[in-house]
């Protein structure tokens, strides 16, 4: 099926601009609902709303193939009581209202996608987390899922296939965690983070606008869906990655108490780097998902690469 026609809320974001890049480079009508501006822009419609209330945007959903939810107030920041109800409360009511939206529509999409993340899982050293198999851990980020996985499945739509992305952490140029990392790694801190044994499940952003599109095409994946390579890594394999693709031929390496201290003077919490993440894609493996970055190495070989070369996200560079 050729997406004609998508809406994507809190489109703005990181991975919002990848899927609009690419899904606007295949040609289909991209529509992006945000808190800011109305405006056409490379082709592509903003249209304004609160993520909260009912309002004529709900009309843009009429004729739309599909329907993906991004919004949220960003992780990347210090947990305080404040922070946390607006991480939770955006995740909550964006779900709400467009679930609201959804019921009352003549001619909406087939597909809802959901963004939530794989850090529902437990922090895990001993095995991979499936769909299937994998516990939940607790704390204030799980906590944050499960909640929004149940709001994403309390709506009752008979004619609308469901998916709950439990993605890992997306390596792209264009935002999240891979900048940083790699900026760390060429002034020579990129070390081990703490004992460095944790697992590291990552996705290169053009698989991850890839998974969605196949996720889109194939009627029999719904549910929840891990999206993560299919090869994971320790933190010290991956600061050792992170160093080669950089050239940097050492690293400082970087103790939990130094990264405590760093994380409050930048405003932000040591758990991306420090949680153990061992997510397995097993549906999506099952479902035949080929990956066009399997292996951390060619991921960076290509990030690092982009550097010199601008690229659009629909056009990776070749990395063999
Ligand atoms: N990046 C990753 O590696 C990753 C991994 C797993 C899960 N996720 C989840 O996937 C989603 C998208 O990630 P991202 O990296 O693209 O995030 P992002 O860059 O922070 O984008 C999220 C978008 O949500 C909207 N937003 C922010 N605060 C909001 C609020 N209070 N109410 C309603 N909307 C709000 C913003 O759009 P406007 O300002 O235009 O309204 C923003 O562009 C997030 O929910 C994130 O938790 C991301």
């Amino acid at each position: 099926m050729n997406v004609q026609k998508i809406v994507i809320a809190g489109g703005s974001g990181f991975l919002g601009q990848c899927l609009t890049t690419h899904f606007n480079d295949q040609g289909a009508q991209v529509i992006v609902l945000t808190r800011g501006q109305e405006r056409l822009e490379n082709g592509v419609n903003y249209v304004h709303w609160n993520g909260r209330s009912l309002y004529r945007w709900k009309d843009h959903l009429e004729g739309a193939d599909v329907l993906i939810n991004l919004s949220g107030k960003s992780v990347d920041c210090r947990y305080t009581k404040r922070n946390k109800r607006l991480i939770l409360n955006s995740r909550l009511e964006s779900t709400r209202a467009l679930g609201l939206a959804l019921m009352k529509v003549k001619n909406g999409p087939a597909t809802w996608i959901n963004a939530t993340s794989a850090t529902i899982y437990r922090h895990a050293e001993d095995r991979p987390m499936t769909e299937a198999n994998g516990e939940h851990g607790t704390g204030f980020s799980v906590d944050v899922c499960e909640k929004w996985e149940n709001m994403f499945f309390s709506f009752d739509l008979p004619r609308v296939r469901k998916l709950a992305l439990r993605t890992t952490i997306v390596l792209g140029k264009e935002g999240g965690a891979f900048v940083p990392l790699k900026n760390l790694a060429r002034i020579g801190l990129g070390g081990k983070h703490g004992n460095g044994k944790q697992r590291f499940s990552w996705l290169h952003s053009y698989d991850f606008c890839r998974a969605v599109n196949f996720a889109i095409q194939n009627v029999n994946l719904e549910g929840v869906v891990n999206l993560s390579a299919p090869e994971q890594v320790t933190n010290a394999e991956l600061m050792h990655e992170m160093r080669d693709a950089t050239g940097m031929s050492f690293g400082l390496p970087n103790p939990k108490l130094l990264l405590e201290i760093g994380a409050r003077l930048i405003n932000t919490e040591t758990e991306l780097l420090l949680k153990s993440r061992w997510v397995e894609p097993e549906k999506l493996k099952q479902a035949g998902f080929q990956w066009e970055f399997p292996t951390l190495e060619k991921a960076l070989a290509e990030l690092c690469a982009r550097d010199l070369f601008a690229t659009k996200m629909s056009e990776p560079l070749a990395v063999h």
